[in-house]
């Protein structure tokens, strides 16, 4: 396995944690990475929704798909783009609030506000690229198939919280998985 990210940081954590046994990490961009092996699944875990442009999520598309093996598979977690901009506020009792700027266009900043249980708050961004971007680039770069999986609400969720709490989140989802194939 291999783990790549942009952050030197990120990497030295990863590192730390030290749950991928024998792993080997890079610290790189993705959008450059070039081919380093023929992998039969690469997972990109809130990534896809760094890129700014169409452009760039072509490029990071391709990145992907060159090191799949055909038929290999892409899972990932991202900003979910069907999320409707007027629920973006709607997600503090999860800890979380997102805004964005009035009438979202391609590339326009989606923010996240985190409050941890501990109550401290941090904020990033995101960007936002509309569905029909996501499935474009990924068909154009290589890939057969492009969906959006889920949320599906764990048994541990809903054993552990009170009826309904998750509605608001499962109603209309923030965040998405999805999944692609290679050609
Ligand atoms: C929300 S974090 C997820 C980190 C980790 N993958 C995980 O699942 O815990 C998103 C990560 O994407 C990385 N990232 C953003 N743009 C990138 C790029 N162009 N190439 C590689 N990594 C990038 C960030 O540095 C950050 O660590």
């Amino acid at each position: 396995m291999v783990g790549v990210d942009i952050s030197p940081k990120m990497i030295e954590l990863a590192r730390k944690a030290g749950i991928f046994g024998r792993s080997e990490f890079i610290v790189k961009d993705v959008e450059t990475l070039g081919k380093i092996g023929d992998f039969d699944i690469a997972v990109g875990m809130y990534l896809m929704n760094y890129a700014k442009t169409p452009k760039q999520l072509m490029h990071f598309c391709r990145a992907v798909a060159m090191n799949l093996k055909p038929g290999g598979r892409f899972v990932g977690f991202n900003d979910y783009p069907y999320n409707p901009q007027e629920k973006y506020g709607t997600y503090e009792k999860y800890g979380f609030r997102k805004t964005t700027v009035t009438g979202r266009k391609e590339g326009d900043p989606v923010t996240y506000y985190i409050t941890t249980p501990d109550g401290r708050e941090f904020q990033f961004d995101n960007f936002y690229l509309s569905p029909g971007t996501y499935e474009k680039a990924f068909k154009q770069e290589g890939f057969s198939s492009f969906n959006w999986e889920g949320p599906w609400l764990s048994e541990e969720g809903s054993i552990n919280y009170p009826d309904g709490y998750w509605d608001d989140f499962m109603k209309h989802p923030p965040l998405c998985g999805m999944s692609a194939r290679r050609n």
